[in-house]
């Protein structure tokens, strides 16, 4: 059987699906495959150990060809999938949650103390003007007795809560779901919706899946209901901020900052964006560790496995 890997990826998930005996083949560029590349590459595939800027949706399964069983995203989110056209293939589509978890909470928490202490301005003023030292220069936000809102309490949402109550912050949380366990555990307080968790917060973490329902959830009104003084961090999904309205509420001050790792229309910043001082980018890298990196791809591969071994997938994004 022939497993297609549309990139390059550490760790041993390409040696796994090799020691099984399937035919491998990897892509050999170093970038993401243009539309038409990616359809002829994964021509003939039983497998695919696919990125997350993949669509696959009925174009990519009709390229593949009937014999392909399942897509094993490379990621967590899987709203590159199309699943009713997965399902009408009779594909498997999996994603690699849980052993991400750690570093996309990390790299959050990372970016809120990036933005709330200004280094990224900090850093270049220390490279031009090592000598800039003044009671009132830089001054940032201490974290310890804020309010952190987060927004989408799944597995990265809770440990961001966690972290957050860790560095002696407040912790409310706004997800679809009320979870009085985790509150207890962890000292969190509900909100009943999303409006009344950014009124409150003076960190709003962003969590939740990109789906119909969560694109542009934090828009330039929601914006407006957060404090002059909070600061937005996104490690989610672009769309799920209208970032075009973003730009407007910081140059106009209506917020303080915003810290993203993911955009609305990736690899492309929205415009005004990058001339901001009060905003942290990074290209969408939470999940960037070496640790996460090679598990991810040895879950990927695992699922592979078990799928074309005839067995059920550990990490299935298909209702069972
Ligand atoms: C990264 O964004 C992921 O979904 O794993």
């Amino acid at each position: 059987m022939r497993v297609i890997v549309t990139r390059k990826i550490p760790g041993n998930g390409i040696k796994l699906l090799e020691d099984a005996g399937f035919e491998v083949i990897v892509s050999s560029h170093d970038r993401a495959l243009e539309r038409t590349e990616l359809l002829n590459f994964i021509k003939g595939a039983d497998g695919v150990l696919g990125q997350l800027y993949e669509k696959v949706d009925e174009q990519y399964l009709e390229a593949a060809g009937p014999q392909l069983k399942i897509v094993a995203n490379f990621a967590v989110g899987t709203d590159n999938f199309d699943l009713p056209a997965l399902s009408s293939h009779n594909v498997i589509g999996t994603n690699t949650p849980d052993v991400l978890t750690e570093a996309v909470a990390e790299h959050t928490f990372s970016l809120i103390m990036t933005i709330t202490r200004r280094i990224v301005e900090a850093d270049k003023l220390a490279r031009t003007q090592p000598s800039s030292f003044g009671p009132e220069v830089l001054l940032g936000m201490e974290l310890k007795g804020k309010t952190l809102g987060v927004l989408g309490l799944g597995r990265i949402g809770s440990r961001v809560a966690e972290i957050g109550k860790a560095m002696g912050m407040d912790v409310v949380y706004y997800d679809i779901k009320q979870n009085p366990e985790f509150e207890q555990k962890v000292g969190a307080q509900f909100k009943a919706t999303p409006d009344e968790l950014l009124s409150t917060s003076d960190v709003v973490s962003v969590h939740v899946p990109l789906l119909d329902s969560t694109k542009h959830l934090i828009n330039s009104e929601r914006l407006k209901l957060m404090k002059p003084t909070a600061y937005l961090v996104n490690t989610s999904r672009g769309p799920v901020v209208a970032e075009a309205e973003l730009v407007e509420a910081l140059k106009n001050k209506v917020i303080a900052g915003a810290a993203l790792d993911v955009g609305e229309t990736e690899p492309k910043w929205a415009e005004g964006l990058v001339d901001l001082s009060n905003v942290v980018l990074t290209p969408h890298i939470a999940s960037a560790t070496l640790e996460a990196r090679c598990a991810m791809g040895e879950l990927a591969a695992k699922n592979i496995i078990e799928v074309l071994s005839g067995r059920s997938p550990l990490t299935s994004v298909q209702a069972k």
